[in-house]
């Protein structure tokens, strides 16, 4: 936790940067106002909010996200304040003012209503809540994609065993099939048994944006419910769940949102609030719809749930929109500059509606653990992928990546593959 002399002191290095290249350059205040079309130096000022050091290239998003620097402060901010007087008063401030405005802010990012949302602690925890929740029996379907994340896969094989329904998995196409395809993918594994169909929305294996609103809609169409896994969309993407109508939705707060660790979201479309039940049953309930039944965790930390709301004001000052095109932007360079190396094979689609800012492939045959290693070395961050799907590496950068940053990690891949690791 940083102090306000901490903060001094990094606010000071800003000033001195241009001395002392590769330095923090960390600035606490607020930002300019995003321009219509924004360029590399807001972009900077952009990163100069978060502590990550300006030599570090970090492009490992899509695992988990540095924390700005106003959800930084506000943790700060309100654990002295708690701490200083844990007294009932600053715990209602904290945990009833809050937390339900970290809830509205979450309803407003998603175009929902608070009513809708539930503050969960991860993606993880929303999908688990989904799959124990439901009143689900044996006859019952439920089809999952083979590509979800184990929480939103192995859970419901789980679920499924105790419970008495099966589980249809969809395989994972070899080659990306776009947008009808996916569709047409899921609606096959329908039948008159299936119950809900589980996806996610961006893959965190291939980098593939599903089509989600048509997937949802095919299967409401059919009178069946769907979950959507949101970890890899939820602060990358301008999402609009009021458009894409799912019953259920999930995030993290730690990815694309760059705000407080152990904080995520569950949306239920108020739709299906009569249909899922508690896991978890405690006291300190949420204060408005479905949180008053989902969210009765008993004490939490109040001062982390709260500073959710300084991370969404964050992002949304900039505003939304422009962060998915930014995001886009930096994941097209990306693949651009990748494509033009001899040997790469791009796992990821390049088609700029089938993919955002996952970028997965393999750099020839180098050794992909020895390259991870190197990179490092580079102060390049990034995933390795061994096994035999997608193997290679996985860049994810977000909205506080430069484009020199992008520059460097090509040059770094071509440097790799002339004269090898
Ligand atoms: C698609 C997907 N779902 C869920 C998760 C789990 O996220 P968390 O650990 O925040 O619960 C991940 C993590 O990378 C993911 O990629």
């Amino acid at each position: 936790m940083l102090s306000r002399r901490d903060f001094a002191r990094l606010t000071a290095f800003a000033g001195t940067a241009a001395l002392f290249p590769g330095r923090l350059e960390v600035d606490a205040a607020p930002l300019p106002s995003t321009p219509a079309d924004p360029g590399e130096p807001f972009w900077r000022e952009v990163r100069s909010r978060f502590l990550l050091p300006r030599d570090l290239n970090f492009l490992n998003a899509a695992n988990l996200c540095p924390a700005s620097l106003p959800s930084i402060e506000a943790l700060d901010r309100n654990l002295r304040r708690y701490e200083a007087s844990p007294s009932p008063e600053v715990r209602a401030d904290l945990m009833a003012k809050g937390r339900e405005k970290s809830r509205g802010l979450l309803a407003e990012a998603l175009r929902v209503t608070p009513e809708e949302i539930v503050i969960t602690r991860n993606t993880t925890e929303g999908n688990n809540v989904v799959s124990s929740g439901l009143d689900l029996k044996s006859g019952d379907e439920v089809v999952v994609w083979s590509d979800n994340h184990p929480s939103n896969l192995n859970a419901w094989r789980l679920k499924a065993a105790r419970f008495g329904f099966t589980v249809v998995s969809v395989p994972t196409p070899p080659s990306h099939p776009g947008a009808d395809g996916y569709v047409d993918l899921f609606t096959k594994a329908f039948t008159p048994r299936t119950r809900l169909v589980a996806i996610t929305h961006v893959s965190s294996n291939s980098g593939d944006v599903l089509p989600a609103a048509e997937i949802c809609a095919a299967a409401r169409s059919r009178g069946i419910m769907s979950l959507v896994d949101g970890a890899q969309a939820f602060g990358a993407l301008d999402l609009d769940l009021a458009a894409m109508k799912p019953d259920f939705y999930t995030g993290s707060m730690h990815k694309w949102p760059c705000g407080p660790k152990e904080k995520g979201l569950l949306y239920v479309n108020r739709a299906v609030h009569d249909r899922i039940h508690p896991s978890v049953v405690g006291v300190y309930a949420g204060a408005v719809g479905i949180s008053r039944t989902l969210e009765t965790h008993g004490q939490r930390d109040d001062a982390s749930v709260a500073a959710v709301t300084d991370a969404l004001e964050f992002q949304a000052s900039i505003g939304r929109p422009a962060i998915e095109r930014r995001v886009r932007e930096l994941g097209q360079a990306l693949m651009e500059g990748l494509k033009k190396l001899p040997d790469v094979k791009l796992w990821t689609d390049p088609t700029p509606s089938r993919s955002a800012a996952i970028v997965i492939f393999q750099p020839g045959s180098l050794d992909v653990r020895k390259l991870g290693a190197a990179l490092t070395v580079d102060r390049i961050v990034c995933t390795t992928r061994g096994g035999d799907h997608n193997p290679g590496l996985r860049f994810a950068p977000h909205f506080y990546n430069t484009m020199d940053e992008i520059d460097a990690a090509v040059g770094a891949i071509k440097k790799y593959l002339a004269r090898g690791v």
